[in-house]
């Protein structure tokens, strides 16, 4: 049988989502489904000094209005640290369960009614008067204050380092020194967040969006002080999610509330609008570089200091310093991470949480660095390559930055490049070449995946994973039918559900990584059920065979020493009177972390195209390589590293939230006045895989691929910018306004 693992295959899922039969969970369809809308609060900070309600109630179809006023009294019980991985907050803002209000877009109603419509209508008609508070809307990078313990624990540390940054700055001979602004950005996923809550009894199911269905379990178990065993999440199919769907938010916990007082099933769907307010974003940042070298460019110093905002009411922190930490060889490093409180709704994990923002100004201000020296910007990521994680003193388990470098450099036509800024221009336009270097961390994290042999030729393999647009569905496929030698058509893979075997947290592109290994460990597992099964048999082909004597065999069980046919598992099946055959497998992190260091890798060169009068940025064509370590599905792989891009694109040129201080809220949230690229925005996108395996990082030999490919994008646009036009703009986005002031 030919390889499976690497083919290009077409989503398996495809034909459901394209011909409407994928369920997402807004779509469940329950008897007796009601229909819940939000109240938002419309102040910054204070409390809530009253609230009329009866004309909601006499609305049309209204079945339920809540308030804090009346609103159940929730344990909200403290979720355990959990590993580093996994941790994610668990939910912090008491929703309806005080009159206070921390944040502008904070719930305080909910309204239960028979039609969306009657909800919408009536939770307008819910009158809300506040007692304003003064509040803390201007962020203030002097008002940093480092992350809290149970932050650093879990990796997001306040400071890190080596030798002596400020002495080696001092003496160093050529020296940059800058600060890059980035502004909050919103994840805009297609499908909005939605919960189904439905109780029977004491038993709860929700039909939520989520990336991990262990973890909402966990979250509204503990909100609501249940046993997780009488929860049932279901999350199928996710219309993608980049982070906002990582945990609960408290919609979902007002979803069951409402459930609840109405004895119904009730469905709250988030608008466009609230998503800007009810779920969090990628946090606004400042950041201040130093970089030091001797005249070869080699790194003498380097000094980065990070400062987000984060919220009042909970605190949500990032491994911010990490490309820092260990990208380029340097012996005198220092970097800190501030977070800036401020009222406002909590942000959360986004696209390579952190670490894009830290590659960012790091990416930057080589290129300055670049420039100072008069050196070609990769010429001067080649003198600086880190043979081994010197922060952390481990060798990487495999890193081939050098091919990406080379691969994407040639593709692209880097040697074209002038190198003096302005030079390259056609009439009234500016051609810039710019690059940067991408890194994310690997991470894996235990999981289980089960297998079932049917009579009929197929392996249903499940397990409680998420999809939210990477091609789970299909790259697990690949990998179950690949280990046990069937087509691709006869393994079904089934996710999302709690009542599945346990799976991880569906972020920090470690899914396959994680999850991938405990698919082969489950289709091994049940082959050897079934090679047991037929040894103990009274007869059949392999009947009283010792237990080495049977292996798994081209889409069966043969002979260890090769002799006779292989008889497929269906066969067998048939053979023994079993209609299938079922086992579970596993598989936890092993000791790689504490030898290796591992990451995925990728070099990004851009071209960009700037009209001179009207300050236009148009990017014809991006080249990206990576450093995947093995690819499981070249054809998915490229949409993961091509959306990257255009993440990055956004990130670079066109997405910002607007922030009215006055009023704690974001001005345009919707998809008309926040821009996110669209096709005529993205002419060339080209990913190239260079060839890796990293075994020594996990058996499957992938180090994860999603987060890696937003890394380095802007960067390498905002570099460009500067090589076509001699500007170097240092807050994002780069818009007309900024390029021409
Ligand atoms: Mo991603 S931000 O790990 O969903």
């Amino acid at each position: 049988m030919n390889a499976i693992i690497g083919q290009p295959v077409s989503r398996v899922d495809g034909p459901a989502k394209v011909t409407g039969h994928a369920t997402y969970a807004a779509e469940f369809s329950l008897p007796g489904l009601a229909y819940a809308a939000m109240v938002l609060a419309t102040i910054p900070r204070g409390h809530v000094r009253s609230i009329d309600r009866r004309a909601a109630e006499a609305a049309p179809g209204v079945l339920a209005v809540m308030t804090h006023e009346d609103a159940p009294r929730l344990p909200y019980k403290q979720i355990a640290q959990r590993p580093q991985v996994d941790a994610q907050s668990g939910e912090q803002l008491h929703v309806l369960q005080d009159d206070q209000v921390r944040f502008n877009g904070e719930p305080v109603a909910v309204v239960v009614a028979e039609t969306l419509e009657q909800a919408v209508h009536a939770a307008e008609l819910v009158r809300v008067e506040y007692a304003r508070s003064p509040a803390v809307t201007i962020f203030d990078a002097k008002q940093g204050r480092p992350p809290s313990e149970s932050n650093a624990k879990a990796g997001r540390v306040p400071e890190l380092g080596r030798g002596d940054a400020e002495g080696a700055m001092a003496g160093a001979p050529v020296r940059v020194e800058a600060r890059y602004v980035h502004p909050r950005e919103h994840h805009n996923a297609i499908e909005p967040h939605v919960t189904i809550a439905h109780w029977e009894g004491e038993n709860l199911t929700l039909y939520d969006k989520t990336q991990w269905v262990d973890n909402d379990r966990k979250e509204i178990a503990h909100v609501f002080g249940l046993e997780e065993g009488n929860i049932r999440v279901v999350s199928p199919f996710v219309g993608g999610a980049f982070g906002s769907a990582l945990r609960t938010w408290p919609h979902v916990t007002l979803a069951v509330m409402a459930a609840k007082r109405v004895g119904r099933p009730v469905r709250l769907e988030l608008t466009r609008r609230q998503l800007y307010m009810a779920v969090g974003f990628r946090p606004h940042s400042e950041q201040h570089l130093r970089l030091g070298a001797d005249k070869d460019g080699r790194l003498v110093a380097l000094q980065h200091d990070v400062v987000q905002q984060v919220g009042r009411y909970e605190e949500y922190a990032e491994t911010a310093l990490s490309p820092t930490s260990h990208l380029y060889q340097c012996d005198n490093l220092h970097a800190r991470y501030r977070l800036v409180e401020m009222d406002t709704n909590s942000p959360c994990p986004m696209r390579a949480p952190g670490v894009v923002t830290g590659v960012l100004g790091l990416e930057m201000a080589m290129d300055e660095l670049a420039v100072e020296l008069g050196m070609d910007p990769l010429e001067l990521r080649l003198r600086n390559y880190a043979e081994q994680d010197q922060q952390k003193g481990l060798p990487w388990s495999s890193k081939e930055l050098r091919a990406c470098y080379e691969t994407a450099a040639e593709r692209f036509g880097w040697a074209r490049r002038k190198p003096e800024p302005r030079s390259m221009r056609e009439g009234g336009t500016l051609t810039g070449y710019g690059m940067a270097t991408a890194i994310y961390h690997s991470d894996r994290s235990g999981g289980s995946a089960s297998v079932a042999l049917t009579g009929n030729g197929m392996a249903v393999v499940r397990s409680a994973a998420s999809d939210m647009g990477p091609g789970t569905y299909t790259s697990m496929t690949q990998v179950a039918a690949e280990t046990l030698g069937l087509p691709v058509d006869h393994v079904r893979f089934e996710l999302g559900d709690t009542n599945l075997p346990y799976a991880p947290v569906h972020g920090g592109s470690i899914t396959m990584a994680s999850l991938g290994n405990a698919v082969v460990a489950a289709c091994q597992a049940v082959q050897g059920k079934l090679a047991s099964l037929v040894r103990a048999a009274q007869q059949g082909p392999f009947a009283g065979l010792a237990e080495d004597a049977v292996v798994a065999r081209e889409g069966g069980l043969g002979r260890a020493d090769g002799t006779g046919p292989a008889v497929p598992y269906a066969e067998l099946l048939r053979q023994h009177n079993l209609g299938w055959v079922e086992a579970e497998g596993s598989a936890q992190p092993g000791e790689e972390t504490k030898k290796y260091s591992s990451a995925a890798f990728g070099a990004i060169f851009v071209e960009v195209r700037v009209d001179e009068l009207l300050g236009t940025v148009r990017v014809p064509r991006m080249v990206g390589a990576y450093d995947v370590g093995r690819v499981i599905n070249p054809k998915t792989a490229r949409s993961q590293c091509i959306g990257g891009m255009v993440g990055g694109l956004g990130m670079a040129l066109e997405e910002r939230a607007e922030w009215d201080a006055r009023f704690g809220k974001v001005m345009n949230a919707n998809l008309a006045e926040y821009l996110v690229p669209v096709n005529a925005d993205v002419p060339s996108l080209e990913a190239i895989f260079v060839p890796n395996d990293d075994r020594d990082f996990n058996p499957l030999g992938v180090k994860g691929l999603a987060e890696v490919a937003i890394c380095g994008v802007a960067p390498a646009i905002a570099n460009a910018v500067w090589h076509a036009t001699g500007r170097r703009i240092r807050e994002l986005p780069i818009t007309p306004e900024r390029l021409l002031g």
